[in-house]
């Protein structure tokens, strides 16, 4: 079977973890497809990659949150016979605070990014994979999928479908030449802290936050060794681990006030 030239889509790639992984792709020869809302952000980053690196990267604005312009996302990526040997399902969001006064439409737009467009792109791609016995798919979680996280609640599971989902499929794919990496990343110095309101939270004066290049230098890394779970640093593989072994009546609290 013979596909056309292949080529990275990574969701999320207008800022922090995305971009850096966009960056460190272009610079390992990956062709790219780069998507986010941000239309202008999309086409400069393309633009600088191409000339920088001499890839080729397509920048096609997308609300992944809404299901007709995932249709046109994927449309898009069809009608250019592009192959997507590699899926970087990395956007997606937070929101801090007490549920009951959330706003729902927010908690709609989360679980449909976090969950919904990671499943939606992750369905669409994967049979191509499975046709070529090659292919990575790396879906960005986070530690918050180890835990049920008060005053965060929708954000913690949305991340625990992610992992869960991930794990699933690699134990699905085990011998097919397709790798699912799930990256649970700790605190990441990104705008994702001011996206989801977080004005003084303890959780970063506690534990220093990592550069969202180095996080994607990990993801890539971990991505390309066909890694199944990919947890950056000691501090945050220690927590969860212990977490194995702490009763919610624990966590829960201690969540609660990292949050606070
Ligand atoms: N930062 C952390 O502490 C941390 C820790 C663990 C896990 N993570 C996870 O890492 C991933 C990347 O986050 P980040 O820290 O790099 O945050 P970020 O800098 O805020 O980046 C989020 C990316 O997602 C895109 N995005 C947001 N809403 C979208 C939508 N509706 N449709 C399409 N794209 C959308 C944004 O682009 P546009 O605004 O242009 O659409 C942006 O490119 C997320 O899944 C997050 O949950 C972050």
């Amino acid at each position: 079977m013979s596909f056309s030239k292949p080529y990275t889509l990574i969701t999320g790639a207008s800022s922090g973890i995305g971009f850096e992984l966009a960056v460190i792709m272009a610079f390992k020869s990956h062709n790219l497809v780069l998507t986010a809302r941000s239309e202008e952000k999309l086409n400069n980053i393309a633009r600088q990659l191409i000339k920088n690196h001499g890839i080729d990267a397509i920048s096609i604005p997308a609300d992944l949150s809404v299901a007709t312009d995932r249709d046109k996302l994927i449309g898009e990526i069809r009608n250019r016979n592009i192959h997507i040997e590699n899926l970087v399902n990395n956007a997606g969001f937070g929101d801090l605070g007490a549920f009951e006064t959330s706003d729902w439409l927010k908690n709609e737009e989360m679980i449909q990014l976090n969950i919904t467009a990671l499943t939606h792109l992750t369905r669409e791609f994967l049979p191509d994979m499975r046709k070529a016995k090659s292919g990575r798919i790396m879906n960005v979680a986070s530690i918050a999928a180890f835990m049920p996280g008060p005053l965060m609640s929708v954000y913690y599971a949305s991340k625990a479908y992610v992992l869960s989902f991930g794990e699933a499929l690699a134990g699905e794919l085990a011998g097919s030449g397709v790798k699912i990496t799930t990256l649970c990343p700790g605190p990441v110095e990104t705008g994702f802290q001011k996206k989801a309101e977080f004005k003084d939270p303890a959780l970063l004066k506690m534990i220093k936050p990592a550069t969202a290049l180095e996080i994607a230098n990990y993801g890539y890394n971990s991505m390309m060794s066909g890694k199944r779970l990919a947890i950056n640093g000691w501090m945050n593989r220690f927590m969860v681990f212990g977490l194995r072994f702490s009763p919610r009546w624990v966590v829960l609290p201690l969540i609660k006030r990292l949050h606070q």
